[in-house]
């Protein structure tokens, strides 16, 4: 399918997708590219119409200053640098130009066509995959996240059986959330969904580790272990899906900048397991996945599920992780969801969830005295969160709320609203 694209040449500014993504928006594909991109590769993308050279701040590496390769000029095709002084552009930028200046670049100047779409990415990714696998199998660690249900479902529909998921419950998933993965996904892959319950292998792992770092290894590396078990007793598996998104691909580092954080959402196979790796979303901005999505049909709890990390509950369950607290923490996560459901804030906080710490305090029920873990509430709105603040719930909601999981949770008998902003505190406890 023929698709115009406007290139970001990336020379470290950091506001690079951010002008990837305002194109897109303007239903124009758009893709930031290294900085010394040969001009043979750039013109593999096909239908590239313009170029937008990108400096700004950052433009160095150790020291030294990057710049394009210099027949990038002579493609004949529109170039505008922005804060780029030395460039050979015919127009040069001080700072990111206005909206409607880098409209008529994209529309007049390039005569670029608005053909980007999700409808129109999922039939070109479909082709894409279908003439690439042909009649292999694709194997998928499907966690029930926003990523890995969009690429499970795009996958559905461009090889149906030849995908096979495995879902593995490491114990520390909320109330009802691998019953819901298997709900979704069942119909469509059958005994191709692969349910690993594990819960009871992390947990005895877990057992008396109260180091958070320590903790996040213990379930990176056991759910790599387990993961890589059931992948050896499949046969004939060539491909290995993952729910790679552009942000990841950004954040891992460009050339110019270093990275924020490596990314791996399967890291560590081991040699024996030899995969060919297919990222279908590897160029879609995450409120992109979640159209893909809707898209494809998934239900929308799943598609704007607020973001869970992978440790789950684990990180929200303080020090070393018990049954007894593991349980409490679930079942008032359960009922803060539930309210905030009900009162509409599950439409308009980021994130918010409980915690359970790792002391006791005394409180009295029924005449008598207990000595009970108290949960936290966190309720938390950011755009990207580097940043975040606190969203001020209703009194009414939150005595609700307070009353329920007093009555409701056993062990507990205090609750607290954590009003902590980040910085300084973080979003998680951990
Ligand atoms: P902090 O606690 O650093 O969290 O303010 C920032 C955001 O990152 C989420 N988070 C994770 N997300 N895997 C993830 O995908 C993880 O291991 C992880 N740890 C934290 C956290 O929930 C918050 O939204």
């Amino acid at each position: 399918m023929k698709q115009d694209k406007i290139v970001v040449i990336d020379l470290g500014s950091t506001e690079n997708a951010a002008i990837a993504r305002f194109i897109r928006k303007h239903q124009v594909y758009s893709e930031v590219l290294p900085h010394d991109i040969s001009p043979a590769t750039l013109l593999d993308r096909e239908n590239v119409k313009g170029i937008i050279l990108n400096g700004g701040m950052n433009r160095l590496v150790d020291g030294a200053n990057v710049t394009i390769v210099d027949e990038l000029y002579n493609l004949n095709l529109p170039i505008i640098a922005i804060d780029y002084p030395e460039s050979k552009a015919e127009v040069n930028y001080d700072e990111i130009p206005s909206d409607d200046i880098l409209e008529t670049f994209i529309f007049e100047t390039c005569n670029a066509d608005k053909d980007w779409n999700v409808d129109n990415f999922i039939a070109a990714e479909v082709k894409r995959i279908q003439d690439e696998v042909k009649d292999k199998k694709v194997l998928l660690a499907l966690s029930g996240g926003v990523d890995s249900s969009v690429v499970a479902a795009l996958l559905i529909k461009a090889i149906g059986k030849q995908l096979v998921c495995v879902h593995v419950n490491h114990g520390l998933m909320r109330k009802d959330e691998s019953e819901g993965v298997i709900e979704v996904f069942s119909k469509d892959l059958g005994e191709n969904l692969i349910y690993v319950d594990a819960s009871e292998r992390f947990l005895t792992k877990l057992e008396n580790v109260a180091d958070p770092e320590q903790k996040r290894k213990i379930i990176g590396n056991e759910f790599i272990e387990v993961f890589n078990e059931e992948a050896r007793k499949l046969d004939g598996i060539d491909y290995l899906a993952q729910g790679t998104i552009y942000s990841d691909v950004i954040e891992s580092g460009t050339k110019t900048s270093k990275g924020v954080k490596s990314h791996h959402n399967v890291g560590g196979l081991p040699e024996d397991l030899q995969f060919k790796l297919i990222e279908p979303m590897a160029q879609l901005f995450k409120d992109e996945v979640r159209e893909c999505g809707l898209a494809l049909g998934l239900p929308e709890d799943m598609v704007f599920r607020q973001p869970f990390p992978g440790p789950g509950l684990g990180v929200r369950t303080l020090g070393a992780i018990t049954r007894d607290r593991l349980h409490a923490v679930r079942e008032a996560d359960a009922i803060l969801r539930e309210e905030f459901a009900n009162a509409g804030l599950n439409k308009k906080v980021w994130q918010y969830f409980t915690v359970i710490p790792n002391f006791k305090s005394v409180g009295v029920k029924d005449g008598h005295r207990t000595f009970d873990y108290p949960i936290i509430i966190r309720a938390v709105n950011t755009v990207d969160a580097m940043t975040a603040t606190i969203e001020p719930i209703d009194y009414e909601i939150l005595n609700i709320i307070v009353n329920r999981i007093l009555a409701e949770v056993e062990g507990v008998n205090r609750v607290l609203y954590d009003l902590s902003p980040k910085p300084i505190a973080t979003i998680e406890w951990e």
